[in-house]
């Protein structure tokens, strides 16, 4: 993908201290991240600093942070709540092997009194982890081995989640480097938002798979909100063949009090929850009908459980205070501003392609805020595939200059720390880098 040649050579002149600090890193650390998340830009901003709705690089720029700690930071940095939480935590007692009095109670019962399709919950510390915790029990609770998922998903980096296909690789790289080819034939796909090719998908290996497992919002794909009569679909077909339903709620469960599933209206069997619960410290967590999460339970079963999955991590009280804080400040109110937020920017995205008449155009729902440069509104893997993507970076890489951090891939989330006038600097910069590159006239 070719950059903008006067936007990149303003990207390098404010940031060649990023450039350094990131090649020092680069010498112990590969990709200079130490989660490992990728850049698009020929060298990644650099951050040293966050308040609120904003952070700070290295070099002393200043950018509205739509980033959001990769998808973690609901309330923005430094929220006061959450940093008392967890430095009154330290003090106290950050990490025992053994049940503790009372923030893992705390942060469960939050979580299960506020999602419609919890009875029990277990606490683990990624969303990789959870995944990977959910299969298995499903896998227990069905006696069946394969999951279904959808094409160009992303729910983590365990080999049977990662291979399929994925917008993050070459459309046709099913098994990447380093994965067990073994680990594509327990996975089925299907496709996005079209109920008929899912359910024969499904069909055609029903008594072999124990779990589809779904986003619905494919958020890594490009913020792809699901249609509610696909997700109906989904609900009927998986009930239909005695089929574990799991909805991947990493990313999406601030979308709405109770998370993706209430606002569909589509009650899972099964969810994981990861990013925000944890108020930017790590935590996840796998939920579900009592029946299921009770393979854990060795009272629900005459004195052994049948299933035995441990995290070290996995309620860590530190994290729980963290988490409890940021649950409690994300109210109905926090969630239907957030809402508001993401409307009032996806409906500016979309009347700058009509005004503009070009194919920009913006997906995603609640906080999730997905931008386009395709030929046909994206609705799944296809359609997603058609993106401009040399014309998205291209978007972001002035929206950075200009001093909006993002991850350079056209995704954007809202936060309870921004404002209307925050989406304002974000549509009127994006409208000047239409006409800074030359996109409209
Ligand atoms: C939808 C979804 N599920 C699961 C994961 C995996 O989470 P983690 O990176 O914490 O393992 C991610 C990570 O981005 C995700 O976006």
């Amino acid at each position: 993908m070719k950059f903008d040649a006067v936007e990149i050579e303003k990207f390098r002149a404010r940031t060649p201290k990023s450039l350094e600090l990131w090649q020092l890193t680069k010498e112990v650390v590969p990709t200079g991240h130490a989660g490992g998340m990728g850049a698009f830009v020929p060298h990644p901003i650099v951050l040293e600093r966050g308040a609120g709705s904003r952070v700070w690089d290295v070099d002393g720029n200043e950018y509205l942070d739509l980033r959001l700690g990769d998808w973690v930071l609901i309330h923005g940095h430094s929220h006061p709540a959450i940093a008392d939480a967890v430095d009154a935590q330290m003090r106290r007692l950050v990490q025992v092997g053994a049940p503790e009095w009372d923030l893992g109670y705390r942060f469960s019962k939050l979580l299960v009194d506020r999602t419609p399709s919890l009875d029990k919950v277990r606490l683990f510390a990624s969303g990789t982890d959870a995944n990977l915790a959910a299969i298995r029990l499903a896998r227990g609770f069905t006696g069946r081995t394969k999951i279904a998922k959808a094409r160009g998903s992303y729910h983590g980096t365990a080999d049977m989640l990662i291979v399929g296909n994925s917008i993050l690789r070459a459309p046709d790289d099913l098994v990447p480097l380093g994965v067990s080819p073994h680990a594509i034939d327990e996975v089925v796909q299907f496709p996005f938002n079209d109920p008929d090719g899912f359910e024969a998908a499904i069909i055609a290996a029903k008594d072999d798979i124990a779990v589809v497992l779904i986003e619905p919002v494919m958020t890594a794909m490009a913020m792809v909100e699901a249609r509610v009569e696909f997700l109906q679909r989904v609900r009927e077909v998986t009930s239909r063949y005695g089929i574990v339903l799991l909805f991947d709620e990493v990313v999406t469960y601030p979308l709405a009090y109770g998370g993706a599933q209430a606002h569909y209206g589509v009650t899972p069997d099964l969810t994981t929850f990861g990013k925000a619960i944890g108020g930017g410290l790590p935590v996840s967590a796998v939920g579900g009908r009592a029946d299921i999460m009770d393979l854990l339970e060795a009272d629900a079963h005459g004195g052994v459980a049948p299933m035995s999955i441990m995290s070290t991590f996995g309620g860590n009280s530190a994290v729980a205070a963290a988490g409890i804080a940021a649950l409690e400040a994300l109210t109905p109110e926090a969630h239907a501003r957030l809402t508001a937020l993401g409307d009032r920017a996806r409906a500016g995205i979309d009347e700058l392609g009509r005004r503009y008449a070009v194919d920009l155009h913006a997906t995603g729902v609640g906080h999730l805020i997905g931008l386009h440069w395709a030929p046909d509104r994206v609705v799944d893997f296809e359609t997603r595939l058609k993106d401009d993507r040399e014309k998205v970076l291209n978007i972001n890489l002035v929206l950075c200059n200009e001093g909006i951090y993002q991850t350079f891939t056209g995704l954007f989330l809202t936060s309870t720390a921004i404002t209307d006038s925050d989406v304002d600097f974000f549509l009127d910069t994006l409208d000047k880098a239409l006409h800074t590159l030359g996109y409209v006239g």
